[in-house]
């Protein structure tokens, strides 16, 4: 069995495999190429990968022979063109946004996994790429903050005088923004975050931030007998909206991370309250690529209203790409021991797994996804 490595383009300088998950793939029975360069960018070098049993390979027409292609990203149309009827894809495919990508996969014949739409259960936690690249971006999303703004995070009492710690405000508090919450409190900063889920208050609490949230008898009971939210009454939804905006008004820094998976992110910021908040405010937008939480931002554009930069942050994990690239590579790696049997050394695929029916997207010139026919 064959798997190839891809290398990335264009801004992505992330790589689907580390010189360590290489090593462990070529344990488990299969022949790795790797194509020459493709871990620069996170300082994985070609020699390192040759050293943990790799061949380097130049051409993407080379992938002709692969049983499985891997790449972090969705394959072009020559990488697929190059594909053999019958080969494995695994990597992102963006799938709600990549109709023709996915109907020339199934035209070639390839079974293609697309690792984002890994299921959200425990077994599945050590595959999930979007946990393992939005805790990173989490992180980031705060340090590129601090780097815009031209204060202090932390309170600081000095003989000159007293700083005040930073207001930081986390929109959304899964994934990225609990890792944004504990990575601002860490700097000193006092940080509040936002969430429809009422689950996130007590993980907002035990990270130290508070949580965002009008507490009367209606929020108290704000939960179904079966754990689910209850609709809220629309004098409720106002109430929290005044008090969203009443505390945004005072921050000094707001990370937005809120995403409706499959859907336009929700926009949570208002132009007129970035024009409420302070000058030399800064808005963090993680949701940018997906339409944004702040209506003013723009993906890859930094923009000044009023003194208030709005970052559209764009393939923020790049920036951060070795930890990112070691990361999705042990997602993908534990993925692998899911097809490969360990006796036999085979792909051996248990096409009723759950974790294999949340991600199959192509098979046998179908596409089988059923969120995607
Ligand atoms: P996400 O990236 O899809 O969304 C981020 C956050 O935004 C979520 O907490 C969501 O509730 C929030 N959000 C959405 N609309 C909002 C709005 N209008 N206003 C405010 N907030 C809004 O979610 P993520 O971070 O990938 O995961 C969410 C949950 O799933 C977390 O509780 C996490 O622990 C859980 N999870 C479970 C996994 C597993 O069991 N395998 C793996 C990953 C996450």
């Amino acid at each position: 069995m064959h798997a190839y490595i891809l290398k990335e383009s264009g801004p992505e300088l992330r790589v689907a495999a580390s010189p360590e998950s290489t090593k462990k793939m070529v344990e488990m029975g299969l022949s790795v190429s790797v194509q020459t360069t493709a871990g620069d960018k996170s300082n994985f070098s070609d020699e390192s990968y040759a050293a943990s049993g790799a061949e380097i390979f130049e051409n993407t027409t080379e992938i002709t022979n692969a049983d499985i292609v891997i790449k972090v990203n969705k394959p072009t149309n020559e990488e697929i063109s190059s594909m053999k009827d019958g080969a494995l894809f695994i990597g992102s495919l963006d799938p709600y946004n990549s109709n023709e990508t996915i109907s020339n996969l199934k035209e070639k014949g390839v079974t293609s996994f697309a690792m984002e739409l890994m299921p959200r259960i425990t077994r599945a936690q050590s595959m999930d790429i979007l946990s393992s690249q939005s805790n990173l971006a989490g992180y980031k999303a705060v340090i590129d903050a601090t780097h815009l703004f031209n204060k202090a995070m932390p309170m600081m009492m000095t003989a000159a005088g007293t700083i005040a710690p930073a207001k930081v405000m986390v929109f959304g508090a899964g994934v990225a923004g609990l890792q944004a919450i504990a990575t601002a409190k860490r700097l000193g900063a006092i940080v509040s975050a936002t969430d429809v889920r009422m689950a996130a208050k007590e993980q907002v609490e035990s990270l130290g931030g508070k949580f965002v949230m009008v507490e009367d008898s209606e929020s108290l009971d704000a939960e179904t007998s079966g754990g689910y939210a209850k609709e809220m009454s629309d004098e409720f939804k106002a109430k929290q909206a005044q008090l969203i905006s009443d505390t945004l008004a005072t921050q000094d820094i707001a990370i937005c991370t809120a995403l409706i998976p499959g859907k336009k992110a929700p926009i949570l910021i208002s132009e007129e309250q970035v024009r409420s908040m302070k000058s030399g405010s800064i808005i963090i937008d993680l949701a940018a690529e997906s339409g944004g939480n702040c209506e003013c931002s723009i993906a890859g554009e930094i923009k000044n209203i009023n003194g208030v930069l709005v970052v559209g942050s764009k393939d923020i994990t790049s920036t951060i790409s070795e930890d990112a690239s070691a990361l999705f590579s042990k997602n993908i790696l534990n993925f692998l021991s899911l097809l490969i049997d360990s006796e036999s050394k085979t792909i051996n695929i248990d096409w009723e797994d759950e974790i294999i029916q949340g991600i199959l997207v192509t098979k046998n010139k179908e596409i089988v996804h059923k969120e995607l026919v």
